[in-house]
């Protein structure tokens, strides 16, 4: 059966601490959710500012294919902003739970439902389609709140949604009152669940079990303090794990860590590593056992091939790691030692993981070179010219000139600084040959003085997902930058091609 996903990124996602998305910003997320595949984007909350009806309006006017809705308490004031941004649909809500009736809206229940049914009523005479949520549903009195879902549905509601909005449900009773919802109203019902408890997919799932058929979730999970069910786990939960009957949803899953990571960008909310599906660490592997698992059927360790989520696999050295695993790393980049480097290499790399640190693709191949000898890397890319210029009054620009496999590419870019322009203009030149995006860069000085060395350590990632990291040391900042980037470019175009070679 059919779930559809009901995304409030751009609303409930937005109520993050700390977020703030500008009117383009909303647009440019809207065009990637509507490419994504959800079926209905919350677009906002109109009356709360003339920005965010401008980002509203922008959207509306966007041709997008998911159905648009805008948020709105129970008054005119609130769905007139909806109808003024050219919206359809709209999610009007009022607080039920008796907290909230009395400590936040002061109004008794009679009050509360008065306001629910005139409000429905008034968005129906507007010709929207009317979603309607009891807020705080799950603390709500349970015989109150099947009162008002009839009576919003009397009044004319096309949906009803059920927030779990502090996270406070369990998976048993988000069921039992879904099923009330229902059989009060026969209408559509959505799920909103809150993760205060690290329940919001479950929560979502068991209301769907129910007999819910939409849920509404957010890229990453944001929203309001631990954020809203995340679109990515709830998608793959329903798309993968075996319940009773199956479930799909119109979600391209191959876009998910795209999106993800616009998301991201965009919000300024980076994901924790392990965070599913779309944590750095979701299909990155460590220990021996599991490496080795991996690479004889990846299943063993992995639920879902990475790929169905726009992934890659990646392996990681450390104290844990075996000779598998150390093969396969090495092997990705065209270096296979014979059984006794490998050992000493895995020796080595023990060692560094017993003192606690952490063992980057960079050491573990300075090891191999220090015990191999010979690993130079055959390189697809050679800097062949270049200058930078920097000053006062003026932005810093900077040339380069890259042979990329026997062809002369050249760039010229700005940036904030000589390195940043640098990086610019190798990441123009290289464009769509390598796709390389720099996620972090490390200056770290080892030596005193004006003339010290410097250590540059680069995170660099392909348009595939995959990740290497990259060291250089030298004296001057710029070129030393433009070195470590070069050869991690290098790297990563090595282990591409190979992987290529291997399908
Ligand atoms: O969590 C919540 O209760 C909400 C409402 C606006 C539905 O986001
Ligand atoms: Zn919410």
């Amino acid at each position: 059966m059919k779930v559809r996903i009901f995304d409030t990124t751009l609303r409930d996602g937005e109520q993050s601490p700390g977020v703030a998305l500008s009117p383009e910003n909303k647009l440019s997320i809207a065009k990637k959710l509507d490419e994504l595949g959800v079926d209905a984007i919350e677009t906002g909350f109109p009356v709360i500012s003339q920005g965010e009806q401008q980002a509203v309006k922008m959207i509306t006017e966007a041709n997008l294919s998911a159905e648009l809705c805008g948020l709105a308490r129970t008054n005119k004031k609130d769905i007139d902003a909806v109808v003024d941004c050219g919206l359809k649909y709209v999610h009007t809500f009022i607080a039920t739970s008796d907290i909230h009736l009395e400590h936040k809206l002061h109004l008794s229940q009679d009050e509360a439902l008065e306001k629910a049914v005139e409000s429905v009523e008034y968005a129906k005479s507007r010709g929207l389609q009317v979603e309607f949520s009891a807020e705080d549903a799950t603390r709500t009195d349970r015989n109150f709140l099947k009162k008002i879902f009839t009576a919003v549905t009397k009044a004319g509601a096309d949906r009803i949604d059920i927030p779990d909005t502090v996270g406070y449900s369990t998976p048993q009773y988000i069921a039992e009152i879904t099923k009330d919802a229902i059989e009060a109203t026969k209408l559509p019902i959505s799920m909103h669940c809150h993760n205060d408890f690290g329940l919001a997919v479950a929560n979502a799932i068991s209301g769907i079990q129910a007999g819910a058929q939409c849920a509404h979730v957010t890229i990453n999970g944001i929203g309001e303090r631990a954020g809203n069910a995340s679109l990515e786990e709830l998608v793959m939960a329903l798309q993968c794990l075996k319940f009773d009957q199956s479930w799909e949803t119109n979600i391209k899953t191959k876009l998910l860590y795209d999106t993800s990571k616009y998301v991201s960008k965009l919000a300024g909310m980076p994901v924790q590593p392990n965070k599913a599906i779309i944590g750095e660490n979701a299909f990155g592997h460590e220990s021996g056992i599991h490496t080795h698992g991996v690479l004889s059927n990846p299943l063993t360790y992995e639920p879902i091939s990475p790929e169905i989520v726009g992934r890659t696999r990646w392996l990681q050295v450390g104290k844990h790691a075996g000779v598998h695993g150390i093969n396969a790393m090495l092997q990705e980049y065209g270096i296979e030692p014979n059984n006794d480097q490998t050992r000493q290499i895995l020796e080595k790399v023990k060692s560094i993981g017993d003192q606690g640190k952490h063992v980057t693709d960079v050491e573990l191949f300075s090891i191999a070179n220090e015990v191999i000898g010979d690993t130079k890397l055959k390189r697809l890319v050679k800097l062949s010219g270049f200058s930078v210029s920097t000053g006062i009054g003026n932005m810093p620009y900077a040339f380069v000139k890259l042979i990329i496999d026997g062809n002369e590419h050249t760039a010229t870019d700005h940036g904030v600084g000589p390195v940043d322009a640098s990086l610019n203009a190798i990441q123009k030149a290289t464009g769509k040959i390598s796709e390389i995006k720099i996620k972090d860069y490390n200056l770290a000085s080892i030596s005193g003085g004006s003339n010290a060395l410097c250590e540059v350590t680069v995170k660099l990632e392909d348009a595939t997902g995959n990740m290497i990291s990259s060291k250089s040391i030298g004296e001057d900042i710029v070129i030393t930058s433009v070195q470590a980037v070069i050869d991690g470019i290098n790297r990563l175009m090595l282990k591409k091609s190979l992987r290529e070679k291997k399908v």
